[in-house]
């Protein structure tokens, strides 16, 4: 299998997608909070760039099973239902809902990804489900970051070093790309403390500083779901 990696949502624009499966990784915390709200019964997202387009979408729709969620600097956006945190994602509030998304930069790297043969939605949270499906589809893999504002992340890139260790421990042989093995590395230096690397990360200290450490203890759950989410015409939701 050959495995690359973006950065960023714009390095992803300039990588041939047609034919590989792509895995956007927001590990904080917009792909994590997906992977929580699909466990508590939430029935998909319908990512959008932009607060306008959110909005809209919801009021041309006038479906009282479509919410309103999304972030800017991860504080919920005034006068939408849900933020981006995972636990606003309470079964209460997602069951059964549709969520029309926009965060800073894992919905951007999501709508980034859409011409790929297929998305999928990676985390900390599902590590090994992930790795099983991606090993099963038998694509080329292209790691998408959703970074930060188009640059490196650090919590993003070490979690696609760790999908790929779980890949060669699997035993499936990587033929890795540049930014594919210098991931890998990462990973293994941050291997035996992903909770600690994700509270130095500079948006992990960020959500300490504005009250949501919560959250980054969240994002490290390593494999506490099975589940792996797939982003297709538009829409991310579960295939049963
Ligand atoms: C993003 O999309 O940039 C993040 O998920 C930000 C956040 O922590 O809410």
């Amino acid at each position: 299998m050959n495995i690359d990696l973006a950065f960023s949502p714009h390095e992803l624009k300039k990588k041939d997608l047609q034919g590989r499966a792509v895995v956007v990784i927001d590990a904080l915390r917009a792909t994590s909070t997906m992977i929580v709200a699909f466990e508590n019964g939430c029935a998909g997202f319908i990512p959008v760039s932009t607060e306008k387009e959110a909005r809209e979408r919801v009021a041309s729709q006038r479906d009282p099973d479509l919410l309103l969620g999304g972030e800017r600097e991860a504080i919920m956006i005034a006068g939408f239902d849900l933020g981006n945190s995972p636990r606003d994602y309470h079964p209460q509030k997602v069951r059964e809902k549709v969520v029309v998304l926009t965060t800073t930069n894992g919905t951007r790297a999501l709508l980034a990804a859409r011409k790929a043969a297929e998305v999928f939605i990676g985390a900390f949270l599902n590590l090994s489900a992930l790795s099983r499906h991606l090993e099963q589809v038998g694509r080329d893999v292209i790691i998408a970051c959703a970074g930060d504002d188009d640059l490196f992340s650090l919590e993003d890139t070490v979690c696609g070093g760790a999908i790929m260790d779980h890949l060669e421990k699997a035993g499936v042989p990587l033929a890795k790309s540049d930014s594919a093995m210098a991931a890998k590395v990462l990973y293994e230096y941050y291997e035996s403390d992903i909770y600690g690397m994700l509270t130095a990360s500079k948006w992990g200290l960020y959500l300490e500083r504005i009250g949501m450490g919560k959250d980054v203890r969240i994002c490290a759950q390593i494999d506490s779901s099975g589940l792996v989410p797939v982003y297709r015409e538009g829409k991310v939701f579960l295939v049963r």
